[in-house]
């Protein structure tokens, strides 16, 4: 445990998330007793920049690119089901008018969410929380699970992602995020062990405090409000730094040297070689 110290160091920072680690060691990741940070390379709606966004298939070429840890975004669908979609409307991604919330798991299912790519990748499914977990539980990747609970804000979610979580014993590899504060409070209230981090975008001063206050592991912020001093802010207060979307190659560097933990982007097979050097 003591050998991957390093990687998230805060002192609020829990023992499963120590455990989360070790299982990077055995892969590729080394952490120098007391020394070295890394930067981990999260794929931002699975490998979302060449496939379409949080489908199996994306999620499989982010592993395949090298990430260390897979973004998705969960909602209910109108039978309480744990689906992976961005968007709270079916437009964009599926063609289809409404809510993710007023359907079926059967009626979404029946939709095409390949978007864009799909002339290239042929029909897509929205996936499962359920069907991922059954696919990667195995899998050396972190998942971080963001709650999209900023505009419905899906009672129960928390309940039934964790849920979920331990029937797959899935704790150690695990992060919860949301927009939705109240969400990562009330999935620290079922689980004060469950690594969780606030995603924001609206350069909060005091981030580290407020961060603090609310008994959490990470800040998510988005990428042009982090600096060395955010970074600094953030350790000062126990917390590491977990930042989106991270897409271009002097960003991905400029992070690595700084000390965040984690870069989330569109592009993993990019991070992997821009984060490579500083591993
Ligand atoms: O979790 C990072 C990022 O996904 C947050 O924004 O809108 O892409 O879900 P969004
Ligand atoms: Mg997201």
């Amino acid at each position: 445990q003591d050998s991957c110290r390093c990687a998230v160091s805060g002192d609020r920072t829990s023992q499963r998330f120590y455990g989360m680690l070790a299982e990077y060691q055995k892969r590729r990741l080394y952490f120098a007793v007391g020394g070295i940070t890394v930067t981990l390379n999260f794929a931002h709606r699975g490998f979302s920049g060449q496939f379409p966004e949080n489908t199996m298939l994306a999620f499989e070429k982010a592993v395949e690119a090298g990430a260390d840890g897979i973004e998705l975004d969960v909602q209910f669908s109108k039978d309480g089901e744990l689906v992976i979609m961005h968007d709270e409307t079916l437009n964009r991604t599926a063609g289809v008018d409404g809510f993710v919330k007023d359907y079926t798991l059967e009626q979404l299912k029946a939709m095409d969410v390949s978007g864009k790519w799909g002339d290239r990748y042929g029909s897509m499914e929205i996936p499962t929380l359920r069907e991922y977990f059954e696919h990667f539980k195995d899998l050396p990747v972190i998942t971080n699970i963001e709650l999209k609970t900023g505009i419905f804000p899906y009672p129960g979610i928390e309940e039934r992602t964790l849920e979920m979580i331990r029937e797959y014993e899935l704790e150690n590899k695990i992060i919860i995020s949301s927009f939705n504060h109240y969400s990562c409070l009330k999935m620290k209230e079922l689980d004060e062990k469950m690594p969780c981090g606030l995603l924001e975008e609206s350069w909060i001063v005091g981030a580290g405090k407020y961060g603090r206050k609310l008994g959490m592991d990470f800040l998510h912020p988005a990428y042009p409000m982090v600096t060395e001093s955010y970074v600094q802010d953030a350790a000062d207060h126990g917390l590491k730094v977990n930042t989106w979307t991270v897409n271009d190659w002097d960003s991905m560097e400029y992070f690595a040297k700084i000390g965040v933990n984690a870069i989330i982007g569109n592009f993993p097979d990019l991070a992997e070689k821009a984060l490579n050097p500083y591993r």
